[in-house]
């Protein structure tokens, strides 16, 4: 089993109760692309606190969610039931599928930059039933990176506190040609699908959500983060974030 990369402690809280879920329309089109039965096996990997776990679940007869973050795992295992959680990473997968085959689909949402996709698509290939197939999942933009003034402000703002220039977290074009080239390497068919919604932003939310996609900061400093992420925040008053959630529906061609 291979250990998380820092989705621990306070992080986990933030990112259970802020980073938004998928809308119902996600868990339809990849229900649709893979013809999903109450007879079909899902496993979402890099669950997380079970975003899309959950709105796939209902599609499928067995649903299992596999995370290497252990206080992920506990976290999504407290908020939902009828889902199995497994402690585990994308090397660990070729020993759970064989043990599982055949799946319906094998879903990563938010989480293919942490992956060796390369070696992950390929070995999900002899898992997946005839007409199954790897839906990977982008949820919208990052915070920093939206399209709006509030944004960039947010953008500018963490810039200078983190030093560094702003995270894409593989959600742009260019992620998804990288995620593209290795899924068609590895044979399969590839359609790419976009559900887009407008959804309102709370300052809160946007505070929560810059938390839960750092390390856990010392007391003073979250305090410090915070209260100048509320200043410069506040005056943009109600916000609305435009969420484009991206699916690469990948079907295994045939052998
Ligand atoms: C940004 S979260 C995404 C959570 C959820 N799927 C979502 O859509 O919001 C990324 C997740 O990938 C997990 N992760 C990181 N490296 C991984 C790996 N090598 N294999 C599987 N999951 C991994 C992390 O522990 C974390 O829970």
């Amino acid at each position: 089993m291979t250990a998380g990369v820092g989705f621990t402690g306070e992080v986990v809280e933030y990112y259970a109760k802020y980073r938004r879920g998928y809308p119902p329309e996600v868990a339809d089109r990849i229900a649709a692309a893979f013809s999903l039965t109450p007879d079909d096996i899902a496993v979402d990997l890099g669950c997380g606190t079970g975003q899309l776990t959950t709105v796939l679940a209902e599609r499928v007869g067995t649903m299992i969610g596999m995370d290497p973050e252990p206080d992920m795992l506990s976290a999504a295992a407290r908020a939902a039931t009828g889902i199995t959680w497994v402690l585990g990473s994308d090397r660990d997968l070729p020993t759970l599928g064989r043990a599982l085959r055949p799946l319906g689909v094998l879903t990563v949402a938010t989480a293919i930059h942490w992956m060796d996709r390369d070696t992950l698509f390929r070995a999900a290939r002899p898992l997946l039933r005839p007409g199954g197939g790897i839906a990977v999942v982008t949820n919208g933009l990052p915070l920093w990176l939206q399209a709006a003034e509030w944004s960039r402000e947010l953008g500018s703002f963490l810039g200078e506190w983190t030093g560094r220039p702003a995270a894409t977290c593989q959600t742009d074009d260019a992620g998804r040609r990288v995620t593209r080239d290795a899924l068609e390497g590895a044979g399969y068919e590839v359609i790419e699908r976009t559900v887009d919604y407008t959804a309102p932003l709370s300052v809160d939310a946007v505070i929560g959500g810059v938390l839960s996609a750092m390390h856990p900061l010392p007391e003073p400093e979250r305090r410090r983060l915070t209260s100048e992420l509320e200043r410069r925040l506040r005056p943009y008053g109600p916000m609305t974030e435009e969420v484009s959630v991206k699916l690469q529906l990948a079907t295994r061609s045939p052998e």
